[in-house]
């Protein structure tokens, strides 16, 4: 490689330019571009360093370059990356048993993303309906502010016109009601009702937590309909709201779970998980998926599911939250302009006044990665791993952040060295240096 191209490479005003002259322009992607990471920590292509609270949307089930993920994946590919579903996968069959086991379900079907296991879910529910329920028609119920993904059954269960109306006409069979409401849905229960399709945490939604006794609720009503009760946990498993799938929280056994994100600690894999009588509705020939469960991502779901129950990550998921919630608490008492703060485990939303995407915009200045979900809200999923001091800087920051928009968006070029010194590890900066608009 020339000289001139490892410049190109690491410059990131001419990565932004190549992603802009040769990429569908379907995402808008804050101007800083990562290299590498560590822990909870990534670096950008000029070696600022982050705080990284998002954990790329609630995938980092272990951080970033976790020695165990590293060496499995690592292993994996000196021997092999794929060889497809015609032949058995050693390391897909200990996956499905290492998962089976964490979610207390008997059989999994792995497939890529988490939308491709939404529609795994739509074509074992809309089965159950043929050959269960006795329906030609067969009728999923779905909830208000729910998201299931972008392909096009994942996409009819989804709410938001938005997403929705510029693809439609879509697959029809849903029928949708409010969320975290059981009356409501105990109402859309009908002959052709075979299932009902909900998160137990709306997540995308601004993470909306439902009362107690919802999911145990839609437990009780599916089952009274022979209906299946198919959770998505694409973005509360793993951990990441404090136990290993967040439906363990409410005792409860749903017929289905779908799981993505944190799964393969981002090597992209998705998976569906159902009761023995559930996952029998997928037959040879029903359904199937070319890299779906090939042993590179069965390697790193081996490693991610080992750690985490090594590690306990879903018990320190749950304790580290309590601490990011009640540090968030303490940032709203102390006046900053926080109006809700909620979630399970390491799965939090923050309700902020100033616009999200302003808040969003700052906490990158000061070295600390968030997103928006909506306009009011932010959310913080950092990994699982996060230790207390890290979790105290992300509030620190973030604190900091908000009086920084508060201020006009007025950025300090330095943090507060005496603050934040205490909880700095020696060898790291956190990109205070960056306080650019580019
Ligand atoms: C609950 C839920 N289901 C499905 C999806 C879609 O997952 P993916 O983006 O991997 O297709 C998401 C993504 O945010 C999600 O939060």
């Amino acid at each position: 490689m020339n000289t001139e191209d490892s410049r190109a490479r690491r410059d990131t005003d001419e990565v932004i330019r190549l992603g802009g002259r040769h990429l569908f322009q379907n995402y808008r992607p804050l101007p800083v571009a990562f290299d590498r990471g560590q822990g909870v920590r990534l670096r950008d292509l000029e070696g600022n360093e982050y705080l990284d609270f998002i954990g790329g949307i609630a995938v980092s089930t272990l951080g970033h370059a976790h020695p165990a993920l590293v060496e499995a994946i690592r292993e994996q590919a000196g021997r092999c990356l794929h060889v497809s579903n015609l032949f058995h996968i050693p390391e897909q069959a200990e996956a499905a048993r290492l998962l089976t086991e964490t979610a207390g379900l008997d059989r999994a079907f792995f497939c890529n993303s988490g939308t491709e296991a939404v529609e795994a879910a739509v074509k074992l529910a809309r089965r159950w309906g043929r050959e269960r329920v006795g329906t030609d028609a067969p009728e999923i119920v779905v909830t208000e502010g729910a998201f299931h993904g972008r392909t096009l059954g994942a996409l009819a269960a989804t709410a938001n016109p938005d997403y929705r109306e510029p693809f439609e006409p879509l697959p029809g069979g849903f029928r949708r009601v409010p969320y975290d409401d059981l009356p409501a849905a105990r109402e859309a229960m009908g002959p052709d009702t075979c299932a009902i399709l909900v998160e137990p945490i709306q997540g995308e939604r601004g993470v909306r937590v439902p009362s107690d006794d919802y999911l145990a609720g839609l437990e009780e009503l599916a089952g009274e309909h022979g209906a299946l009760l198919v959770l998505d946990e694409v973005q509360t498993g793993i951990g990441r709201t404090g136990a290993d799938f967040a439906f363990q929280r409410h005792g409860i056994r749903p017929d289905a779970v779908t799981a993505a994100k944190g799964l393969g600690g981002g090597v992209p894999v998705g998976a569906l998980l159902a009761r023995e009588e559930a996952a029998a509705m997928l037959g040879p020939g029903h359904h199937a998926s070319t890299f779906g469960g090939n042993p590179l991502a069965m390697a790193a779901v081996g490693a991610v599911l080992r750690t985490l129950g090594r590690s306990r990550l879903s018990e320190r998921a749950a304790a580290m939250g309590e601490r990011l919630r009640s540090g968030v608490e303490g940032l709203a008492a102390g006046g900053a302009p926080i109006h809700d703060v909620r979630g399970a485990g390491l799965l939090v939303g923050v309700d902020v006044g100033p616009p999200a995407g302003d808040v969003v915009r700052a906490c990158l200045d000061r070295g600390l990665l968030v997103n928006a979900i909506g306009d009011d809200t932010i959310r913080l999923a950092p990994p699982l791993i996060v230790a207390s001091a890290e979790v105290d800087l992300g509030v620190e920051l973030l604190g900091h952040a908000l009086a920084d928009v508060g201020q006009g968006g007025t950025r300090e070029p330095e943090l507060d060295e005496t603050s934040d010194e205490s909880h700095r590890d020696d060898s790291q900066s956190y990109g205070n240096e960056k306080n650019n608009d580019e």
